[in-house]
């Protein structure tokens, strides 16, 4: 017997029963919830594509079927036989009349309950709190933004090409690298794909990577991951300013993915979609880190140091300003990478964006255009006094048909956190690794 087949009947998902209605289908699950006693229970099944309630009436199975419905307790995996018959008052518009229901995997004490569990004892158990309805629909948001980001770059002929995660060196400062031991050597968990991205954009032209990327970041912030996914989008012959389009085009479509396959998702999370819509049109509003720097001094906020990169708190100020997100330009080099170009007009600035969400969820993006110039880039690796050995292949870019190019990169967890409206990060990846945190 196939797994999809049971007793002659085809397996049908909830997120399709509407296209079965007056049928009778096989649908496999897991008891989400139960009430009902007597002669009727009400179990509420969920398989991962939505919730469905089975309606189990005393005169429609079997007293054995009866007993396993009366005796099934939450999280038990099961199959149901029934008809699919229409309920314009139920989430899923259809509710089941199971004539069979069948125990496949019992579930003693479930540990997350109905009542109230405090963050460390769900993530103690994010193995199970992933089948929480809010869990699921995250995930679901974040399955679409990761389709999108493919879409997206496919459709507008970027080629993914992947960079290595073991590295020999540092892309984004020395401080925060998980060194390796690989084999006879030290080798380091790349912070960014960024550099060997810039090698494939001199090969391919326009390039994607898009990984796990680890940051050994000591904060224990609701932002920070020490594991996270980045996307990173890097173009030969690109500009600021096309970095600054690519970017804002990329952004409000995956929000209009979002918008228009994961409604009920949001739904199921709250999320207020007045706050999300403006951010899927375009042009998103542009300062510079000057001007930044200006709106902060004026809120009287007396954390801010001018000529300093932002915090938190900044962040906030700065995305709660506008009403989709903003990009911040032309920043004091000083708190900026080596391999960020130096703006012609006042070489104290580099010629980076960052990207900051609305409503409190930070930087989502940080991009530049990129140094090109042999001689500068290599006087650049000798100030931050990096080791130039481990360099000697990105400098070769610059010396074998340099071009102005440029690139980004978005953090998914981010992202997702934002058009979620999910307040911390760790949500929003299925199993979270941070400072104090690695199992499970
Ligand atoms: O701004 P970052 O450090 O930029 C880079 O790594 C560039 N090399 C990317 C490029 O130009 N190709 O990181 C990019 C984004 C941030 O804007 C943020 O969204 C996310 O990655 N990010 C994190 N997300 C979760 N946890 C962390 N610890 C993160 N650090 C950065
Ligand atoms: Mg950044």
């Amino acid at each position: 017997m196939s797994e999809q087949v049971f007793q002659g009947h085809r397996a049908v998902t909830i997120r399709h029963l509407q296209k079965h209605i007056g049928e009778e289908v096989l649908l496999q699950g897991w008891l989400y919830n139960k009430r009902g006693k007597g002669k009727l229970y009400f179990l509420q099944v969920r398989d991962g594509t939505g919730i469905v309630q089975a309606v189990v009436s005393k005169d429609a199975v079997s007293p054995e079927d009866f007993e396993t419905a009366a005796k099934m307790s939450q999280e038990s995996s099961l199959r149901l036989i029934g008809k699919v018959v229409e309920d314009k008052r139920a989430p899923s518009g259809v509710e089941i009349q199971p004539s069979r229901i069948v125990l496949v995997g019992e579930s003693r004490e479930y540990p997350i309950t109905k009542k109230e569990h405090g963050p460390n004892f769900l993530l103690e158990h994010r193995h199970l709190w992933l089948r929480s309805k809010k869990q699921m629909a995250i995930m679901r948001v974040r399955d679409e933004v990761l389709k999108a980001i493919r879409d997206f770059f496919y459709d507008r002929d970027f080629a993914c090409v992947d960079s290595p995660i073991f590295t020999p060196n540092a892309c984004e400062g020395t401080t925060n690298l998980f060194g390796v031991q690989y084999f006879d050597e030290m080798a380091y968990l790349t912070q960014s794909g960024q550099l060997y991205g810039e090698a494939s954009a001199m090969a391919l032209g326009k390039i994607y990577c898009f990984g796990p990327t680890f940051r050994a970041e000591k904060s224990k912030t609701r932002r920070h991951l020490t594991e996270f996914w980045m996307v990173e989008p890097e173009a030969a012959f690109y500009d600021l300013e096309d970095v600054m389009l690519l970017a804002e085009d990329f952004v409000s479509y995956i929000v209009r993915r979002v918008l228009q396959n994961r409604r009920e998702d949001l739904e199921v999370l709250g999320r207020d979609l007045s706050k999300l819509e403006p951010a899927s049109q375009t042009p998103y509003p542009r300062i510079r880190y000057e001007e930044a720097a200006r709106m902060l001094l004026e809120s009287g906020d007396e954390t801010f140091v001018p000529g300093e990169d932002f915090g938190a708190p900044h962040e906030t100020f700065l995305g709660n300003s506008f009403d989709r997100p903003v990009m911040v330009t032309h920043w004091p080099a000083a708190i900026k990478a080596f391999y960020m170009k130096r703006d012609a007009a006042n070489p104290e600035l580099a010629l980076g964006v960052d990207m900051i969400a609305p409503e409190g969820f930070g930087e989502i993006i940080g991009g530049a255009q990129r140094e090109e110039d042999l001689e500068v880039l290599e006087e650049r690796i000798r100030e931050e006094g990096l080791p130039e050995e481990a360099f000697r292949w990105y400098l070769d870019l610059r010396r074998f048909g340099s071009v102005p190019h440029g690139g980004f990169g978005l953090g998914v967890e981010r992202t997702v956190a934002w058009i979620c409206g999910v307040e911390h990060l760790r949500e929003c990846i299925p199993f979270p690794r941070m400072l104090y945190r690695i199992y499970p």
